[in-house]
């Protein structure tokens, strides 16, 4: 069996204004998926038959690192509830691929990558037919995993599970951990790792570290109502046509998200709280709250250092930094929310088990 998981994401700052350029913010959070995956007789996903359409971002991965290859027995679990901004997808295929990477391993010629994804040569796809010259290295088991191989394919798989829009935010976090900034340009004081590109749209993605961070919690804040991010992208986009000096919200959200990640990176949390306030405010100007996410925000307040709605908006999550995470979560369950609680910046991908890699050897 081999085995590898990875974490969810929450914006902690940025979300829509991202879409205009401006840097937005996310944390791992504590909440992961993990996939397992075993040779068996036929294609299973949780001991029912494999149907691609419907698992597609399997099956897109299945296409890139398992064509050819003997049938596998997947088993998926997690703690990310679907559909909610929390990154559940990009959690999945992120630990799919490091999955699938580590069942079959990795050919290396000269001591480099003979085939794969990587960064170091953005966008350029290694995806054979290979030429296995006998003889070649091949590495097996977690060591031929990487993290940027898995942001790379999970960004691919989610612009062909969603029509071909998504931006590296979810990837990138779910697969480096930890607090990932998107850009349109590259951030000073920042340490860059890679600029992605999809159609015409190009991001410069970076990490920031966040050192020790033990005496605050984020309580996530679920309103249960459905919204889809296309839906309230479309939203933002329209009033911005009607009114274009909403421009100006957008612009000043991006101060606050540069401000917030200044105090993330001195530790200033009572600082990175009253930023996040304010970036919800200037979310509800240009129109992504909700009622629902009001009066979770509204019951978490008292307690935290800071209030936000987290993704799209228009229901979905919210967030709240807080020292004391009990209180806030019962508080927000009372109000109605469902809570999930976790540190800022959780571990990235991870391969939990590779003692019977490689389930495949296409290098034989
Ligand atoms: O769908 P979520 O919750 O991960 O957040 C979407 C973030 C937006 O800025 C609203 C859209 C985007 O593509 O960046």
């Amino acid at each position: 069996m081999v085995q590898a998981s990875a974490p969810g994401k929450c914006i902690l700052f940025g979300e829509h204004a991202v879409v205009y350029g401006q840097p937005a913010v996310a944390v791992a959070i504590d909440q992961r998926m993990s996939v397992s995956l075993a040779l068996n007789e036929d294609w299973r996903i949780d001991g029912m038959s494999f149907h691609p359409q419907r698992h597609p971002h399997v099956e897109a991965l299945r296409q890139r690192l398992w064509e050819g290859g003997p049938p596998l027995s997947v088993k998926i679990l997690g703690d990310i509830p679907p559909a909610s901004g929390l990154g559940s997808s990009a959690a999945l295929s992120v630990a799919a691929s490091a999955a699938l990477r580590c069942a079959r391993g990795r050919q290396i010629k000269d001591d480099d990558w003979a085939e794969g994804w990587t960064a170091a040569r953005p966008n350029k796809v290694y995806d054979g037919p290979w030429e296995v010259a006998k003889g070649d290295d091949v590495e097996y088991g977690a060591q031929s995993v990487d993290e940027d191989e898995c942001a790379i394919l999970t960004h691919a798989v989610e612009a062909f599970a969603q029509g071909g829009r998504a931006s590296p935010m979810d990837s990138s976090t779910c697969a480096h951990g930890g607090c990932i900034v998107l850009s349109d340009k590259v951030e000073d004081d920042l340490n860059w790792l890679y600029s992605r590109k999809l159609n015409d749209v190009s991001w410069e993605v970076h990490s920031v570290d966040l050192g020790e961070i033990d005496d605050v919690w984020l309580v996530i804040g679920s309103t249960g109502v459905h919204a889809p991010t296309s839906e309230q992208v479309a939203k933002v986009a329209a009033l911005l046509e009607k009114q274009p000096e909403k421009m100006q919200e957008i612009e000043t959200i991006g101060i606050v998200s540069r401000r917030g990640i200044a105090a993330l990176m001195r530790g200033d949390m009572d600082a990175v709280g009253r930023a996040m306030s304010e970036n919800h405010l200037l979310l509800r100007n240009i129109g992504v709250s909700c009622p629902e996410l009001e009066s979770l925000i509204a019951a978490a307040a008292p307690t935290s250092l800071g209030v936000k709605l987290t993704g799209a908006g228009g229901g979905g999550c919210m967030i709240a930094l807080t020292r004391d995470p009990k209180l806030t979560s019962e508080a927000i369950e009372l109000a109605g929310g469902r809570t999930l609680i976790s540190k800022l910046g959780a571990a990235g991908m991870r391969v939990d088990n590779d003692e019977n890699s490689p389930l495949w050897d296409p290098f034989e």
